[in-house]
């Protein structure tokens, strides 16, 4: 079997990189990893057990010992998951401890794809750094927080837009700031702008790009 084909897609929370990760992957029947569910799943089992997020020889031991299985049907995406998912991802121990899991899946695909699709802050930079192709995929803050709003308001009655424009400004900030493995654009990524486009639309955008990198592959 060949080399696996990677693509990567990093950005902040809420900026569309899931959706358009999960749409990718199905469109050139590739695997999927979303490697925010790893951080999140890791903060996930700590809370359960009664732990605090900022322990960080509980957050590494909970990290070495994760297993996708783990999450299986956990509720992952609530606020205070989100939370604690951003402060044992500062954690150099952490984030060791998961990425050979990235890079493992990236190289060998589950279910015999030829090739995977991974969605973080990372990714390009540091997880997959020679991937085939790299999106970083933005939004202004004020859209994400409705994005996000919108997603939780269901769950949470008592939610305001307000608390979720907060919470994803502190948890980009948190992201950005890390020493370790920052949320960054890297250098060779195509910047994708999401604020005014529909979802459709900003699949079609990242479709022509992929297009092109599979025909200059195959030519
Ligand atoms: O994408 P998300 O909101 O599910 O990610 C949850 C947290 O995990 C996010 O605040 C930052 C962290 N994360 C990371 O540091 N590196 C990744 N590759 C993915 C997520």
């Amino acid at each position: 079997m060949g080399k696996s084909f990677v693509i990567a897609l990093d950005g902040p929370a809420a900026s569309g990189k899931g959706t358009l990760a999960q749409l990718l992957a199905r469109e050139y029947d590739l695997a999927y990893l979303d490697t925010g569910s790893l951080y999140r799943g890791v903060a996930y089992a700590l809370l359960a057990a009664g732990k605090d997020p900022a322990d960080e020889e509980a957050a590494a031991e909970a990290a070495a010992n994760f297993s996708l299985d783990q999450i299986e049907g956990a509720d992952i995406r609530t606020r205070e998951v989100g939370a604690a998912a951003s402060k044992v991802a500062a954690m150099p121990r952490v984030r060791k401890a998961l990425l050979d899991f990235q890079r493992r899946f990236a190289a060998n695909p589950p279910g015999g794809k030829r090739g995977a699709v991974l969605d973080g802050r990372d990714i390009g930079t540091v997880v997959c750094p020679d991937a085939d192709l790299k999106f970083f995929v933005v939004a202004s803050p004020e859209v994400r927080a409705r994005r996000r709003f919108l997603e939780l308001k269901a769950q949470k009655p008592d939610l305001t837009e307000a608390d979720v424009y907060q919470d994803l400004a502190e948890r980009d900030a948190r992201d950005a700031a890390r020493a370790d493995a920052p949320m960054a654009q890297a250098a060779d990524a195509e910047l994708l702008d999401t604020t005014r486009l529909t979802i459709e639309a900003a699949f079609a955008a990242a479709r022509r790009v992929v297009d092109g990198v599979f025909r200059r592959c195959e030519g």
